[in-house]
């Protein structure tokens, strides 16, 4: 993988949209899979504002988010679904038809991972992955021990995850233990996969998945799997990488990111 550390969160935000508009004008009708979470919510306002501006068209493109929480309907304002349509759907022209996320209400919750890949073979696969880091290590929600061929299923959530993401919730209680994510093996499916991490609370497990040894404990090392993955770190989160100097040599020297300069 290729490691690109960016002096502040914000740069490492625009160059993650800047990236994703640039896979859309390659391809208009690509495959995006999307995350969620606080560290996303940059990124898609600044896709957002790159739509308007340069009239970027998402008419043929297709979504596939990771994962949402079990137990959750569309229209819940804690719901994957609900932030998708607030921070990104709304703002641009996606044909509704074409976002996809884990059904939360479904009645048949073996059946959801399943279904889930089906139609992500039916789209053509995923041209490109957009993911997170959770602390603990967690890519989706595929918290520590999942196996690095696990397939999209239901999962019960850890501790850490829920301690992380219970305040957003009006009552940090009414959060679910469980939710629907895509497999690590479903992920390193992706033909590009594209990682933004930023802040100082993640620089010890980007340190580890990067640089550590793989391990299922941390389940973001299964990266170093894929052959064509890109994390996009802020100078925070890139604090206890110990190869900082050589992907900073990369980024000047590289001429694939000479824009990025
Ligand atoms: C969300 C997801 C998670 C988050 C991770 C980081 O769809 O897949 O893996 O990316 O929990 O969350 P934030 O960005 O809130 O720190």
């Amino acid at each position: 993988m290729e490691v690109i550390i960016r002096s502040s969160r914000e740069e490492a935000e625009k160059m993650t949209a800047a990236l994703l508009i640039r896979a859309v004008k390659s391809k208009p009708d690509c495959v995006l899979g999307l995350a969620t979470g606080r560290t996303m919510e940059a990124v898609y306002a600044e896709v957002a504002r790159l739509h308007r501006e340069k009239e970027v068209d998402f008419s043929q493109v297709c979504t596939f988010n990771l994962d949402e929480y079990i137990g959750l309907a569309p229209d819940h304002p804690n719901s994957y679904r609900y932030y998708m349509q607030e921070k990104l759907f709304k703002h641009i022209n996606i044909d509704p038809q074409r976002t996809y996320l884990p059904d939360g209400l479904s009645k048949d919750v073996k059946q959801e991972g399943p279904h889930y890949e089906a139609l992500i073979r039916y789209r053509g696969g995923i041209d490109l992955q957009l993911l997170g880091i959770g602390e603990d290590g967690h890519i989706g929600f595929n918290e520590p021990l999942s196996s690095f061929t696990s397939r999209t299923r239901d999962v019960t959530l850890t501790p850490e995850t829920v301690a992380q993401n219970s305040p957003q919730f009006e009552r940090p209680e009414d959060m679910p233990r469980r939710a629907f994510t895509m497999g690590v093996g479903t992920i390193l499916e992706a033909r590009r996969i594209l990682m933004l991490v930023t802040g100082k609370a993640k620089a010890r497990v980007l340190a580890a998945a990067v640089e550590g040894p793989m391990a299922a404990m941390v389940p973001a090392s299964a990266l170093q799997l894929h052959q064509n993955t890109v994390i996009i770190a802020d100078a925070d989160a890139a604090g206890e990488l110990r190869m900082q100097e050589y992907y900073r040599w990369v980024l000047e020297n590289d001429p694939r990111w000479q824009d990025f300069r």
